[in-house]
This record gives structure tokens, C-alpha cells and sequence, in this order.
């Protein structure tokens, strides 16, 4: 670099330093303009309302940036950019263009700077998710057919304010889960799911995949596992016209082939979503067991995927029967292989024992690894499978019971660093878990369960559970209660929004009871909690309502400006 754009960039970084500083004010009354979600951590705007025209050519210049990944992101971009605006986008590896990329190691993760002037935008990021994140935050500000993709009209004038934001998110997690057990969504359905993440900078999608009501992934070692687990006699079906009715005919075959897999995998990772697969083990498991009713604690029954859709079965995984363990290790196995991320989830919830208390190869397991309560098995089961997660380098989650359940067993956990998501009484089970060491996801069942009515009204829809929870309720929950110590509240590592879907047979549905509220759990894992206003985050959803009519997307209008 020149000694002069060196000194240009000090000017730079000076006047940006000053606006931060100085520009409190200014920050949040064009805040209150800014239609951003996640609420950027500060931003300054140009006093004079000058803009910046993305011009008929424009160039983006990448001089010194060696990380593939960001050459990826940013090829996308402008082929993005270009196509939604007529424009015609080239990238260069020059010190100059209308769009400047600089990497800059001192900046947080997933942080960036984006300074906005009339002649150009310069990005700055440590690694490809912050240029990524700076890049979504630009086109946001921009008609938003162009953060969707879609072409505009040809007389739109592409224009941005003058701007400089400085951002980086509070949690490094921030998390959507979906059901698709209960009832299946199709590849082009959860990648809508991706695309509407991605604009609101979540950035783990966990995606719950086997159930009662079916097994919803190939495992090539287990065919029957789809063949027979994906498919149940009939199905409870709800969408937004109709309470329920029976669907009246075989519901599937409905899975993901390991091909599916892979690009929908491949998709998410353009957007910078890691995807954290859930196989619910030991317990949720009657389509597995209709499969292989030998891995059951009763191998002489049969059994069959369910069809009703509440209800918990005691029908389990026989843990003491080596070969249901191997089952289990294998499906793991195949799961570490086909996921490239840093977790899979184990599940854990909901764990009726009463079948391993009658049954001998259990007692016999129990008392081999001296445990002193057969919940303890589900314990020891958690940690054989983090094992194996290990070997690929990956960690595993559970659900809370895994450290709430009476008798379970603390130590395997600890000694697999397992990361545990908090749902039921999920405030104090996040406590347990930190005091023990443990890192926790928090998702409590009422706000965060997106799958709930939105509104107390007779005329919602029915969804899951007899309760609601407003936008309201879901964006002024608190994650992490202030009494807990900066020693622990580091072990808090996100937050996470997640849908159940068994009231919930259609995407259409599921979108409508998803938006808003799915945004205020984005702002929740990205801003600060000082700067989290209701009012504000009302606005930009209505902001926002052209993108979602654009995207096609179905949303609560509850809050809608009337
Ligand atoms: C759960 O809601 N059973 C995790």
C-alpha cells in the first residue's frame, strides 16, 4: 500500500472513530430512519443527506484480500447486485472502485465496518461472515428486490445514504430450528426458511429431523430407516383454513436423500448458515423403531410411524442392546459425514425410562458402569455418541433433560464439553448447565417457541399448544438474566427460535406464524440489549413488509401499521 492511501485510510479510520464517538446523536435519530434488522451497534450518519448511486458500471475493488471465501461471497454479490439492478458489476484486484473490500484482522468475527460516502463504499471485516453481514446490511438499504434477488424496474435509481455503521453481533449463535418430522418441507421450502435467515443475519439452522412421526433423512446404512420411517398410514394435517383434518391417505414417502443434503447444505453455507442436524435419541424414536423394531426394548412388537400428532411414546432405544448402540453410532457416523459443521444434535428431550427399568439388558448395562440410576444410561448414551461427533471433530448438543431429568448423570456430559439447549424450565436449566461448565443455547418453550398462536384471539389459527405469545412477549424476553456473572454469562452462547410442527402442515402456515416473530429473536442473538427498542423494531417490521410481500412470504399482520 502507498503512503498515501495509507494516510487516506487513517483520515478514514479517524473520522469514523469521531463519528462514533460524536455522533451518539445523530446515531439514534437516523437510527430510528434506519431500516435494519438486526439493529446495527452504531451508526452515523452524513448530516447532509447526501447518497451514494450505485453507478450504471461499477467495480469492486479486492487488492490484498486472499481469503477464497470472501472472493466467493463477494462474486455472488455482485452477480446479485448486478442482475437485481441492471447494472453491470466486475471485480478487479485493485486498490480502487466504487466498492473497496479490506480485510482487517483487528475487527471482531462476524463484525464490519461499512462506510458509505457519495464517490464510493469501503467494507471492512475480519473474516468472510463479517463482509458477508456488511454486504447484507448495503442491500438492505436498497430497494429490497435486491436483497431477494429478483430483478427491479428498469428506472429504479439504486441509492443508499451516507453512512457509516459499525456492527458485530452479541451471540455467536443465533439459531432457527425447524420440525420436520410431524410434517415434511420440502428442499425449496427450507431453503425460503435460509434466504429469510440470512436477511436477518441468523446464522445456525438446527433442523430437527427424525421424530415419532417420521425419520426424514437417508442413512445409507439403515434403508429402512426411510423406506418404512418416512412414511406413516395417515397424518394429521392443520393449515390456516381448516382446524385439522385427517389427510386420508399414506403421508410420505417424504425424506431428504444425502444428495438433497448436500445442497441444501451448500446453499446454507453461501449464506452463512451452519446447518446442526438432530437425530432425537434415545427417546421420539417410534418411526426408527417401525423400522427396526429390533434396536426397541420390545423386538417382538411391532411397531408403526405415528400418526397422531401429540403424545409421548415409551417405546425407546434398548441402550443396554450393543447393536442399538452401534445403530446409534452409525446413523452419527453418517450424520458427522454428511453435515461439514461444528455440531450435530443428539436431541435427549422427553425421555420416558420406564421400559429400561424392566429390562434386563439395561439393568445389566447399569450396573457394568456402576451407575446408580437408570436415567444415568441416557447420560452415559449422550456421551458415547459425543464420542463419536468427537472423532469428527464436531460437538454435540442436547436437549435440557440431559442435565434436568432427576438422575441424570453430569460427568459424561462434562467430559464432552456437550452444549445443552434449554427449553423447559429453561432459565434454571441454563444455570445448572453453566454452573457445571456447560455452554447453553437458550430457546424457552413460550417466546421463543415460534410455533405458538401469536395473538389471544379465537380467530388465530390453531397452533401448537394452548398458549401465545405476542411479538411483544417474544422481542422483550430477556436470554440472559442480569444477576448472572460475567464468570458464566459467557457461557450463554446464543439464542434460538424454534417451530414445532405438529399443528403445522404447510409452509404457508408455518411462514405466518414464524414472521415477525422470527426477526425478534434475530435482534435478540445480534444487538445489544440497551439498544433493543420495541417500538423501533415495530417500525422496521413494517419497514420490512414490502420485502416479505415481495419474497411471498406469509406473516402475523398483528402489528401492522393499519
Ligand atoms: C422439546 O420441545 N421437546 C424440546
Amino acid at each position: 500500500m502507498t503512503q498515501k492511501i495509507k494516510h487516506i485510510l487513517s483520515l478514514r479510520m479517524l473520522c469514523l472513530s469521531l463519528l462514533i464517538i460524536f455522533g451518539d446523536k445523530a446515531a439514534t435519530s437516523f437510527a430510528q430512519e434506519l431500516n435494519i434488522t438486526p439493529l446495527p451497534m452504531s451508526v452515523a450518519m452524513d448530516s447532509e443527506g447526501r447518497q451514494f448511486e450505485l453507478p450504471r458500471k461499477f467495480t469492486v475493488a479486492m487488492y490484498g484480500v486472499s481469503d477464497p471465501k470472501v472472493w466467493a461471497d463477494v462474486d455472488r454479490f455482485v452477480r446479485k447486485l448486478s442482475f437485481a439492478t441492471g447494472k453491470k458489476g466486475t471485480i478487479e484486484r485493485k486498490e480502487q472502485g466504487h466498492f473497496r473490500m479490506v480485510q482487517d484482522k483487528t475487527l471482531p468475527a462476524e463484525g464490519y465496518v461499512l462506510i458509505v460516502s457519495e464517490k464510493d463504499v469501503e467494507v471492512r471485516f475480519s473474516s468472510s461472515a463479517g463482509c458477508y453481514y456488511a454486504l447484507q446490511s448495503f442491500m438492505k438499504m436498497l430497494p429490497p428486490n435486491v436483497i431477494l434477488g429478483k430483478e427491479g424496474e428498469k428506472k429504479t435509481d439504486y441509492l443508499v445514504p451516507c453512512i457509516t455503521i459499525q456492527d458485530q453481533p452479541r451471540f455467536g449463535y443465533r439459531g432457527f430450528m425447524l420440525d420436520v418430522s410431524r410434517h415434511f418441507f420440502t428442499p425449496d421450502e427450507i431453503k425460503r426458511v435460509l434466504d429469510i435467515m440470512s436477511i436477518y443475519k441468523m446464522n445456525r439452522f438446527h433442523w430437527h429431523l427424525t421424530d415419532d412421526q417420521g425419520w426424514r433423512i437417508e442413512i445409507k446404512k439403515y434403508p429402512k430407516l426411510t423406506e418404512v420411517g418416512s412414511v406413516s398410514k395417515d397424518m394429521l394435517m392443520n393449515d390456516e383454513k381448516q382446524t385439522k383434518y385427517w389427510h386420508g391417505k399414506p403421508y410420505g414417502p417424504y425424506f431428504y436423500t444425502q444428495e438433497d443434503i448436500r445442497q441444501i447444505v451448500q446453499y446454507a453455507a453461501e449464506r452463512h448458515i451452519e446447518i446442526i442436524p438432530e437425530v432425537d435419541m434415545p427417546g421420539h424414536m417410534m418411526a426408527a423403531m417401525a423400522a427396526y423394531p429390533e434396536f426397541s426394548c420390545h423386538p417382538e412388537r411391532t411397531y408403526e410411524v405415528w400418526t397422531q400428532n401429540l403424545g409421548l411414546s415409551v417405546d425407546i432405544l434398548n441402550v443396554g442392546n450393543p447393536n442399538a448402540v452401534q445403530f446409534a453410532r452409525d446413523v452419527v457416523e453418517e450424520l458427522c459425514q454428511m453435515f461439514p459443521g461444528p455440531e450435530i444434535h443428539i436431541g435427549g428431550d422427553e425421555c420416558p425410562i420406564m421400559q429400561w427399568e424392566k429390562n434386563p439388558e439395561c439393568d445389566q448395562l447399569r450396573k457394568k458402569l456402576g451407575l446408580s440410576s437408570h436415567r444415568a444410561l441416557q447420560s452415559w448414551f449422550i456421551g458415547e455418541m459425543a464420542q463419536v461427533a468427537a472423532l469428527h471433530g464436531k460437538g454435540l448438543f442436547a436437549w435440557n433433560e440431559s442435565v434436568t431429568a432427576q438422575g441424570a448423570d453430569m460427568t459424561p456430559l462434562k467430559e464432552n464439553n456437550v452444549k445443552v439447549m434449554c427449553w423447559v424450565g429453561a432459565q434454571p436449566a441454563a444455570r445448572k448447565a453453566t454452573s457445571q461448565g456447560l455452554d447453553v443455547v437458550i430457546t424457552p418453550i413460550g417466546p421463543y417457541y415460534i410455533n405458538r398462536k401469536q395473538w389471544n384471539s379465537p380467530d388465530e389459527p390453531y397452533a401448537a399448544g394452548p398458549g401465545n405469545d405476542s411479538l411483544s412477549v417474544t422481542y422483550n424476553y430477556i436470554p440472559v438474566p442480569h444477576d448472572i456473572s460475567p464468570d458464566l454469562s459467557h457461557r450463554y452462547i446464543g439464542v434460538q427460535a424454534t417451530f414445532w410442527t405438529e399443528f403445522v402442515s404447510s409452509s404457508h402456515y408455518m411462514e405466518y406464524l414464524m414472521l415477525p416473530r422470527l426477526m425478534a429473536v434475530a435482534e435478540a442473538g445480534w444487538t445489544q440489549e440497551a439498544q433493543k427498542n420495541f417500538p423501533d423494531f415495530v417500525r422496521r417490521f413494517n419497514a420490512d413488509i414490502p420485502l416479505l410481500d415481495l419474497g411471498g412470504y406469509n406473516y402475523g399482520k398483528h402489528y401492522q401499521y393499519k
